[in-house]
C-alpha cells in the first residue's frame, strides 16, 4: 500500500471529573487525512483544507508526530500529508489530536503496522506538547483506541481502553468563540484540596464503573468536575445556563469538552440526546452566540480507513 485515507474522529477529553486521564471518541464528527509514502526523507504536508494551520512540517502538529514516528523507524523514505479538518481549532473537541494521531496512525498502516497502539499515542503526544505546551494523552488515546480511555499512568504511560455503553450519545455545542489550550490551562491552580481530591476521584472511579456495568444513572451521578470546572466556565458565556438546560432536558450529565469553549453533554438513547441539542441551542440563540451542535454516537472503532 502506497497511500491511505483515514477518518479521524473529534474526541471529549477529560469527561468532567478526570483532568488529563479520561477521553472519548466521537462518531459524527472528525476530519480526513491522505497519507502517502514518497522516496525522500522526512515529512511533507502538501495541503490543509478547511482551517488556516501552518503547513510547515516542523510547527504543523500532523507533521511533528509523524517526524516522532520516523525516528524511531528504520523506514527509509518520508511521507506526504494532506489534511482535510472538519474539526475547528481551538474548539475543545480535540482538533489537534484528529491531525496528530491520523498522520502516525496511517503511517503504520503503510509501514506494516510495525508500532503498536500505545506506541502511536506516545508520538502522537509530541503534537499535543506542540499545540498545548503539555503532552497530554486524554485526546489521542481515544482517537486511537476508539470509545473511552482511561490513562492510568504517564510514567511509564499506560492506557486502557474501556467499554462504551450502547445507548450512550454525546451531544456537543460549540460557542463560536476560540479558547486556546495553552491559555486555559494556564488560568489552573497547580494545588487542589485533600477534600476536592476526595470528591473527584470518587467520581473518576464512579464513571468507571458506569461504563463497565452501563448504568447510565451512575454515570450521570459522576459527572461532576469539583476542580477544573469552577475555574474555566468563567471563560465560557453561558455556561451554567446550557448545563441546567441540557440537564432539564433529560441529560445525564454536562460538562466542559476538553479545554472548552465546547460543552459536552452525555445521554441514554439518541432521541434525549436530539432534545438536549435543541435546549442547548435556544441558550446561545438567546445570548447572540453563534454555535455549531453534534449529535454523536460513542465511536468504539476509532481511526479507521475510508475509502
Ligand atoms: N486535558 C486537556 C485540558 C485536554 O483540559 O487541558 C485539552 O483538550
Amino acid at each position: 500500500m502506497e497511500e491511505i485515507r483515514v477518518f479521524c474522529p473529534a474526541t471529549i477529553a477529560n469527561i468532567s471529573c478526570g483532568f488529563d486521564v479520561l477521553g472519548v471518541a466521537l462518531d459524527a464528527v472528525g476530519d480526513e487525512m491522505v497519507v502517502r509514502k514518497i522516496p525522500e526523507k522526512g515529512i511533507i504536508i502538501t495541503k490543509i483544507e478547511g482551517q488556516e494551520l501552518p503547513l510547515v512540517t516542523e510547527k504543523n502538529v500532523a507533521g511533528v508526530a509523524g517526524l516522532a514516528l520516523l525516528k524511531q523507524s528504520n523506514y527509509e523514505g518520508g511521507f506526504e500529508i494532506e489534511i482535510y479538518k472538519k474539526i475547528k481549532a481551538g474548539s475543545g473537541i480535540g482538533s489537534s489530536a484528529a491531525s496528530s494521531t491520523g498522520a502516525v496512525w496511517a503511517m503504520n498502516e503503510l509501514l506494516g503496522k510495525p508500532f503498536t497502539t500505545l506506541d502511536l499515542v506516545k508520538f502522537s503526544m509530541e503534537g499535543e506538547r506542540l499545540a498545548s505546551g503539555v503532552a497530554h494523552a486524554d485526546n489521542v488515546a481515544p482517537a486511537l483506541f476508539g470509545g473511552f480511555t482511561l490513562v492510568r499512568s504517564y510514567s511509564p504511560l499506560d492506557v486502557i481502553a474501556m467499554p462504551s455503553p450502547q445507548a450512550l450519545y454525546a451531544t456537543v455545542i460549540h460557542p463560536q468563540i476560540e479558547v486556546k489550550t495553552a491559555d486555559s490551562r494556564k488560568v489552573l491552580k497547580t494545588n487542589i484540596t485533600l477534600a476536592d481530591g476526595i470528591k473527584q476521584w470518587g467520581n473518576v472511579g464512579g464513571l468507571v464503573a458506569g461504563l463497565y456495568t452501563s448504568d447510565y444513572d451512575l454515570i450521570g451521578r459522576s459527572l461532576i468536575d469539583h476542580i477544573v470546572e469552577p475555574i474555566r466556565s468563567i471563560l465560557i458565556p453561558g455556561f451554567n445556563d446550557v448545563k441546567k438546560s441540557a440537564e432539564k432536558a433529560g441529560a445525564l450529565g454536562c460538562g466542559i469538552s476538553g479545554s472548552g469553549p465546547s460543552i459536552f453533554s452525555f445521554s441514554k438513547g439518541e432521541e434525549t440526546a436530539q432534545k438536549v441539542a435543541l435546549s442547548m441551542k435556544k441558550v446561545y440563540q438567546t445570548i447572540g452566540i453563534e454555535y455549531d451542535v453534534h449529535v454523536s454516537k460513542i465511536n468504539t472503532e476509532g481511526i479507521k480507513k475510508v475509502s
